[in-house]
């Protein structure tokens, strides 16, 4: 059997596959619903310091039968809320990442801090694609990226990864200031920006008009920005993006990435994709004659 527990940064998961922020809400009761169904570990939904409403209905829309664009608008219910709702369910199964996002660096401290005694390590979402003043256009600025991970970073001692928008021009300058500003490992990618029309209509869909691609169409983007940020960074990363079964997972891990994040395929497979995911990762690293998963990271680079 391969060895299927890896460590990121200073967090060890049982095995590489993990829950993507926001896809299962923000309950952590469907947080412990994915760790009792064989994920490695699971991400919140991004909380804020203050509750945020988001956008009307509607806010998802599947696209070409393996996909979604959606544009939620960040809603939860705020970083104090969420830790006391959490409280009931500790301690938890597997390891806990607190997905944080916020309007200037200093929110993302404040964030972090309210959360420190709650979880195991934090993502710091940059890269929503559908929110104004949060969302990608504070991930495209390396140096507010590098501000953002200092203040985290100053907030807690736990590992920091930031989750990074494939919506750049350069992801790997976005990835190498998050690494030069202390960043324990990146995560790639949110969703793609995109917007889908009516067409019987001629109308946007989606409430916010625009909004963030996921499922298998952004599999290849995801698989080439993990590459990218393989070849230039020395920290982990976490791939996310169109990962549905252990080959992509594979794939993945090939490309560079240390674990995976499963998110779009929850909605068609249902929670007992991660042990799927798992077990038909276990079965691609023995066909290939590998021992553990660490054998598999960044394989196919040349
Ligand atoms: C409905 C929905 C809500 C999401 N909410 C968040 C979120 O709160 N924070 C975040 O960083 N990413 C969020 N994402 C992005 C996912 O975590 C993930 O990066 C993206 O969906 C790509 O992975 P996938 O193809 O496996 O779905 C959301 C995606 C969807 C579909």
């Amino acid at each position: 059997m391969a060895i299927l527990d890896v460590e990121l940064g200073g967090l060890r998961l049982a095995n590489p596959v993990m829950l993507a922020a926001g896809v299962l809400g923000v309950s952590p009761s469907s947080l412990l619903r994915a760790a009792s169904n064989g994920a490695g570990g699971v991400v919140t939904k991004s909380l804020s310091v203050e509750p945020r409403e988001g956008y009307p209905n509607p806010v998802l829309v599947e696209v070409e039968g393996c996909g979604f664009v959606n544009a939620v608008g960040l809603s939860n219910p705020g970083a104090s809320c969420f830790r006391e709702e959490l409280r009931n369910y500790l301690p938890f199964p597997v390891p806990i990442v607190g997905s944080i996002f916020g309007y200037k660096p200093e929110d993302y401290g404040r964030a972090a801090s309210i959360l420190e005694d709650s979880v195991d390590a934090f993502e710091l979402n940059v890269s929503c694609p559908s929110v104004s003043g949060a969302g990608a256009e504070i991930g495209r600025n390396p140096e507010i990226v590098g501000e953002i991970v200092r203040n985290a970073k100053a907030a807690t001692g736990k590992p920091v990864f930031v989750k990074l928008s494939p919506n750049v021009a350069d992801i790997v300058e976005i990835g190498l200031a998050a690494e030069g500003a202390g960043a324990d490992g990146v995560v790639a990618i949110n969703t793609v920006s995109a917007m889908v029309v009516d067409g019987d209509f001629g109308r946007p869909v989606l409430a916010a008009s625009k909004g963030g691609l996921s499922g298998k169409p952004i599999k290849a983007v995801a698989l080439r920005c993990v590459y990218e940020l393989g070849n230039a960074l020395k920290v982990p990363i976490i791939g996310c993006g169109g990962v549905f079964d252990g080959k992509d997972a594979l794939e993945m891990i090939a490309s560079g990435a240390s674990a995976v994040q499963v998110g779009s395929a929850f909605r068609y497979r249902g929670l007992g994709v991660f042990r799927e995911v798992v077990e038909g990762l276990e079965r691609q690293l023995e066909k290939m004659g590998l021992r553990s998963v660490k054998q598999l990271v960044g394989v196919a680079r040349v």
